[in-house]
């Protein structure tokens, strides 16, 4: 039973190989080519023979008729009756046939059979010949025969004085066929052979670069190495293992980044806890340390958990905002509400940080988008714009909006950011000024959530600045929610 079953497996992925198909395909064409030619040849033969036979068959009648007119055959009483007679004779064994010689009131007046002589003979050929005078032929393809009507006119007054009558058996044209039909048999069943041949040849040729291709990406290990192999055969092949080569080149700078970010992600995790032991270590190591030292030093050690448990929280938000994390939770959003909380919650930092905050909203924005995420991705860019403030500076967040987009503009008087690294300030982890980052706080995964969460909405972040004097940040989102 099981062998059953795995054999109509297997037989089923036969039918459903390219390389079957094609073989399949070239048997058939060239099955029902060579059939066609050879019955059409068979045919033509056929139909040329019976065209040759029948114009003989006309010539011959018509030299006789000129013969009978000459020798004044059909006045009676002539003389020259015995020698037509012969003449008749040696004509219709030569066509393998009967001809007779009918006078203008259709009555037989030689019959090389000798059967009709003194008869009517009233056919529609010979009514139709002696009527229009003009010759006539028809062919019997059910009894083999080709029956053809000269008339025999008088060359004078053009009166037609009678029709010579030919039926000429077409029997040697079949048997001739039947022979052709015979070698042309035998020739095809070799030409079979050959097609067989031939159709697996060429369906083992069209199929091969896909085997190759198969091969050459099975050869690819883990690496993300590109096969070596160049698989030339054709444009479409070539195509594709341009097409798979550039899919691992990105999938190994997908993994590159990858092993960076977990890099990264270690050191930065790493960090707070070398400080925690070094701290403890040095507790532990000495006697009678006294109480405010050791009050200071647990103090450090809750500052770097606190960092450790900053760096976690913004890793979880990147996660939680990468596009392939499920979907968003899209509602209708007042936006200047959403925006007047954020500058509420950060007003207690702008005041410590002595810079003045300001937001700016010229008409209500409602928008579907994601409340969580949208604040995290601007509280991120107010955030920036304090943090790397001066004293006395100041922090303008603006609302825009037309009928398709709404735009959040956050501007500074801040120490901005070199030409150079603007490129790359969305990068994880990426830091302008790694120390002065980190004194204050930061873990270089702000932008990177921002620009994920207005990525999530489709939307776009641009940013401009001038080092030393301050920088603008423009978040362009649809008001509109754009579903897959
Ligand atoms: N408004 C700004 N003014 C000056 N520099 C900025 C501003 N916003 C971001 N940066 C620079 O870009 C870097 C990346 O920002 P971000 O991803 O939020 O990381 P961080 O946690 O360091 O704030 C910052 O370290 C800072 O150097
Ligand atoms: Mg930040």
């Amino acid at each position: 039973m099981k062998t059953i079953i795995s054999f109509f497996i297997q037989k089923s992925k036969i039918l459903k190989s390219l390389k079957f198909r094609i073989f399949v395909l070239v048997v058939l064409v060239g099955f029902f080519s060579i059939s066609i030619v050879s019955e059409s040849i068979l045919a033509n033969y056929h139909s040329r023979a019976l065209s040759t036979q029948t114009t003989n068959a006309l010539n011959q009648s018509r030299v006789l008729a000129n013969h009978l007119v000459k020798t004044n055959y059909l006045e009676k009483d002539s003389d020259s009756a015995l020698d037509i007679k012969e003449e008749l004779n040696v004509f219709s064994s030569f066509f393998n046939g009967r001809i007779m010689v009918i006078d203008s009131n259709f009555v037989v007046v030689a019959d090389s059979y000798n059967m009709s002589v003194g008869k009517y003979m009233v056919s529609k050929e010979i009514i139709g010949c002696a009527k229009n005078n003009s010759t006539v032929q028809q062919y019997d393809s059910k009894n083999h025969y080709i029956e053809t009507a000269v008339p025999i006119t008088d060359d004078d007054s053009k009166a037609v004085m009678g029709v010579v009558f030919l039926s000429t058996s077409t029997e040697n044209i079949i048997d001739n066929v039947d022979v052709l039909r015979r070698k042309v048999g035998i020739l095809r069943v070799a030409l079979v052979f050959l097609i067989i041949l031939l159709a697996a040849f060429v369906s083992w040729l069209l199929v091969e670069p896909f085997v190759k291709i198969t091969k050459a990406i099975n050869s690819v290990d883990n690496g993300f190495g590109v096969p070596e192999e160049k698989i030339p055969d054709y444009i479409e092949t070539v195509d594709i293992m341009d097409a798979f080569s550039k899919l691992l080149t990105r999938m190994k700078t997908v993994d590159d980044s990858r092993e960076e970010f977990v890099s990264n992600v270690s050191h930065e995790l790493k960090t707070p806890l070398a400080s925690m032991k070094v701290l403890s270590d040095s507790i532990r190591s000495s006697d009678n340390v006294p109480i405010e030292t050791y009050k200071e030093f647990m103090d450090d050690i809750a500052d770097e958990v606190d960092r450790e448990n900053t760096i976690i929280n913004d890793l979880l938000s990147l996660v939680k905002m990468d596009k392939t994390a499920g979907k968003p939770n899209i509602a209708s959003v007042d936006v200047n509400l959403m925006s007047e909380q954020i500058i509420k919650r950060l007003r207690p930092i702008a005041d410590k940080n002595n810079v003045e905050l300001m937001f700016e909203a010229d008409k209500p924005i409602i928008a579907e988008i994601d409340e969580t995420k949208m604040t995290l991705a601007i509280s991120n860019l107010v955030e920036n714009a304090i943090k790397y403030n001066k004293p006395g500076g100041w922090v303008k967040l603006e609302l825009e909006a037309d009928h398709q987009f709404f735009s959040v503009k956050v501007a500074d008087s801040g120490i901005g950011i070199p030409k150079e690294s603007l490129d790359h300030i969305y990068e994880r982890f990426y830091r302008v000024d790694k120390s002065h980052s980190r004194e204050i706080g930061g873990t270089g995964l702000g932008l990177a959530i921002t620009r994920n969460a207005i990525l999530l909405h489709r939307g776009a972040i641009k940013a401009t600045s001038i080092e030393g004097e301050g920088t603008t940040f423009v978040v362009r989102i649809p008001i509109k929610y754009v579903y897959d």
